[in-house]
């Protein structure tokens, strides 16, 4: 069997030393963590020990307070600029700078966050529009494969109020797709939803990362990340406590924590 050394590959996510602090309160304490591109990261771990803020540092949406996070090996939200001395002295990137790096990032959260004026379509096409320019007709275009390919072909005039839970979810991630994101982040997709909606989603996403697209996500269905997850993290009080090929953590969890919690969502 042939395989490449894995440093030859660039991470799509690379996070090393992370430390966010809320004033007084050390959220994530030390993270380190790499994704491989067209792979899939499922991170679970109790209510409170950081799952949300850690996607939100990757996305910029939150400031770090030490380390480093890098997508595609380019720094988020800073810059570095190399002295001659060898010393490395970090730049904060602009608003704008930001912005771009951001809009390479999709994010899918609990709920589903659609704007309730406008249509599934319209949901789907704003941001290639406003954001990246995009005329009307090639965002109309754009937006009705993405709605096909979220199965939601025969909704494109709905308004969120006239979609169940789980088809709004499936309009959430076709308006992250139409950014053409090359990460995307999913924080409890499904977590609002009822069980029998639950599954269409998962669809949609396992078809997402079978189609190459490099996923992290938040979940605490044990299912998916068994049949999709290419390593599964658990996290506790802001550390990385086990880490690892799903099935194996799953099945044979090395740390008394992540037993304790696998056996309370099991
Ligand atoms: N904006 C904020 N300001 C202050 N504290 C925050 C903020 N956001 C999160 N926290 C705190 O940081 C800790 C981690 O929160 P986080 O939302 O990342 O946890 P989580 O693992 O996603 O939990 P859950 O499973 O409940 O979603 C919690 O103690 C939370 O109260
Ligand atoms: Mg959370």
């Amino acid at each position: 069997m042939s395989t490449r050394p894995s440093e030859a590959v660039t991470p799509k996510v690379e996070i090393t030393g992370l430390h966010k602090f809320f004033g007084e309160l050390h959220v994530l304490k030390g993270i380190d963590l790499t994704v491989r591109p067209g792979s899939v990261t499922v991170l679970i771990g109790p209510s409170g020990s950081g799952k949300s803020t850690l996607l939100r540092c990757v996305n910029e949406l939150e400031p770090i307070d030490a380390g480093r996070v890098r997508v595609d090996g380019e720094l988020i939200g800073m810059r570095e600029e190399v002295k001659a001395d060898g010393s490395i002295v970090l730049h904060a990137l602009t608003d704008r700078q930001r912005a771009a790096q951001r809009a390479r990032i999709g994010m899918v959260f609990q709920r589903f966050n659609l704007f309730p004026h406008m249509t599934a379509l319209e949901n789907v096409t704003e941001a290639p529009v406003q954001v990246k320019g995009m005329g009307r007709a090639e965002a109309r275009r754009l937006g009705l494969e993405l709605l096909e390919r979220v199965g939601l072909a025969d909704r494109v005039g709905h308004y969120p109020s006239q979609l169940s839970g789980g088809q709004q979810q499936r309009v959430a991630i076709a308006r992250a797709l139409a950014m053409d994101p090359e990460l995307m982040l999913f924080d409890e997709p499904t977590s609002a939803l009822d069980p029998e909606l639950v599954g269409e989603v998962l669809q949609v996403m396992k078809d997402l990362a079978a189609d190459g697209m490099t996923m992290v996500v938040v979940t605490h269905e044990m299912g998916f990340a068994r049949e999709v997850g290419d390593q599964l993290v658990f996290m506790d009080g802001g550390v990385i406590c086990e880490s690892g090929d799903p099935v194996t953590v799953l099945d044979d969890p090395q740390q008394e924590r992540t037993r304790a919690f696998l056996a309370s969502v099991l």
